[in-house]
């Protein structure tokens, strides 16, 4: 992907001398906030599971004239947030200004009724158990110096029912919740704590063509308000309003990024009895 001409010495940059770390921000979502937050100017401290995502994220910022620093592993371990936090924190003197905790999957899903303890305690370390745990190590350097904005990635599904994915729609409910509470608890601190929330993202873990399942692409229109998939830069825009000074007086909040389904949304029983279906069913 381009980075701005620019890059990390834009004049534009929003975010100048700033230090932003981001989980899962090597692809997806998490590559589109981490290119964007580079764009304008913070040195980015980039966490992903994925040695190549994220060697391509670092020439792809270092191109453009940003500055990158991975920190790779799998975020589900503490020792890998320690190591993440270690880093980050040595960037400027202990001082961090942007927290994004992007990793989430809803897999594995399936019916609640043939889901156990295993299954919940992925879907756990997946969606939340990481969320509190960057927050734990790297909030206290945002209350130390009085400033920082903390960024939750979390869904729409946390706002509806979404069948077969109920521990999801859960923990995810729980990032909302915690994004609430924390606000209020920062919020003397200087730390502000807001959330995105996703819906129809075009990205390695929903392609286009797997949220089409054969479907012709016309009826996205019908599907999303606004016409059509989003992309991480739709993700990645809202996040950097987030996390820069524009969005000073905003604490607290979790802002749906889905091009309108939210306004419009429905999961319907299939006429046939056959399961559910959020799409444009065929006739
Ligand atoms: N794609 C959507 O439509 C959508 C909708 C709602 C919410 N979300 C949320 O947005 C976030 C990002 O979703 P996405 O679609 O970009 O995901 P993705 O799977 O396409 O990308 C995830 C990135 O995180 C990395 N990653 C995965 N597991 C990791 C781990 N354990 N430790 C470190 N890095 C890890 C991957 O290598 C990849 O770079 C998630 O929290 C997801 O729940 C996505």
């Amino acid at each position: 992907m381009a980075i701005n001409s620019g890059g990390g010495k834009s004049a534009m940059g929003l975010l100048r001398g700033q230090v932003a770390v981001v989980t899962g921000g090597g692809a997806g979502i998490g590559g589109g906030i981490s290119r964007r937050l580079a764009e304008h100017g913070a040195t980015i401290v980039v966490n992903d599971i994925d040695a190549q995502l994220l060697a391509t994220l670092v020439a792809d910022v270092e191109a453009g004239g940003g500055t990158v620093i991975p920190s790779p592993g799998d975020i589900r371990d503490p020792a890998v947030v320690e190591a993440l936090a270690d880093t980050a924190l040595g960037v400027a003197d202990g001082r961090v200004d942007v927290l994004v905790n992007n990793v989430g999957d809803y897999r594995p899903n399936g019916r609640f009724l043939k889901t156990g303890p295993e299954q919940w305690e992925a879907l756990y370390a997946l969606n939340l158990e990481h969320v509190l745990r960057c927050t734990r190590a790297i909030a206290p350097a945002m209350v130390e110096h009085r400033s920082g904005s903390i960024i939750n990635v979390s869904t729409v599904e946390a706002f509806r029912g979404i069948p077969a994915n109920a521990v999801y729609s859960a923990f995810n409910a729980a990032v909302n919740a915690f994004t609430r509470s924390l606000a209020v608890e920062l919020g003397r601190d200087g730390v502000r704590v807001n959330a995105i929330a996703p819906d129809l993202m075009d990205t390695p873990q929903t392609p286009a063509e797997a949220m089409l399942r054969g479907r012709d692409p016309d009826l996205i229109a019908t599907w999303v308000p606004l016409g059509r998939f989003g992309r991480p830069e739709d993700c990645a825009d809202v996040v950097l309003f987030l996390a820069s000074d524009l969005s000073r007086f905003v604490t607290g909040h979790v802002i749906p990024v889905d091009g309108g389904t939210t306004a419009a949304s429905g999961w319907y029983g299939r006429a046939d009895g056959r399961g559910w279906t959020n799409l444009p069913d065929r006739p």
